[in-house]
């Protein structure tokens, strides 16, 4: 028995996850050919789908990280992201991808297409392996996406409850029974 089986409940499987990836990748592939691609992983939540999803990518791509918390109000996001940890190169002229973990209300991404389009990238796009529309508070252009979930609190595959659980190859939800 693993440690996860009493507290998660499988919501999309190792094996759906990884053929999605695949898809995304192969895609990514397709549009950016004879570009200039950066991967931007915003940590630490994006950190397995952007290692599985740039393995997909059959391309001579650059790989970058950001780390970013968003500031609480209650329970929720206020919007307002600070910058833990920047990119270590300028991005001007590169097209760039900002690869996610979930766009809950938005404003995460709304902040980081903000940031990065001040650093002027010839291009921005944005792959999130989850989204959550009912929560929406901003309208965010998604152009990679994994899967659509319903308003349920997710964990696994990079999504964390506490920092815990991050580990998980399939993405779950808290069992609350
Ligand atoms: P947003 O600014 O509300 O779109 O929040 C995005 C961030 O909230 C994500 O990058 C996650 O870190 C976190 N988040 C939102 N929903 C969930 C969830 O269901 N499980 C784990 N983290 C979540």
């Amino acid at each position: 028995m693993a440690f996860h089986d009493t507290s998660v409940e499988v919501m999309l499987s190792a094996e759906k996850l990884q053929a999605r990836v695949a898809e995304l990748g192969a895609q990514i592939t397709k549009d950016y050919q004879g570009k200039e691609l950066t991967l931007i992983g915003i940590m630490k939540g994006s950190i397995f789908f952007l290692t599985d999803l740039a393995r997909h990518v059959d391309l001579p791509i650059t790989m970058e990280l950001m780390g970013v918390s968003s500031y609480q109000g209650g329970v929720e996001t206020t919007g307002e992201v600070r910058i833990t940890s920047d990119l270590t190169k300028p991005m001007h002229g590169r097209h760039v991808i900002i690869v996610e973990d979930i766009i809950d209300t938005g404003l995460t991404m709304k902040f980081l297409l903000e940031n990065l389009g001040a650093r002027h990238p010839a291009s921005v796009k944005v792959a999130t392996l989850l989204e959550k529309p009912s929560r929406a508070k901003v309208k965010v252009q998604i152009d990679y996406k994994g899967f659509v979930i319903e308003d349920r609190f997710v964990v696994g595959y990079g999504l964390d409850y506490g920092e815990k659980f991050r580990n998980l190859p399939f993405v779950g939800v808290m069992r609350t029974d």
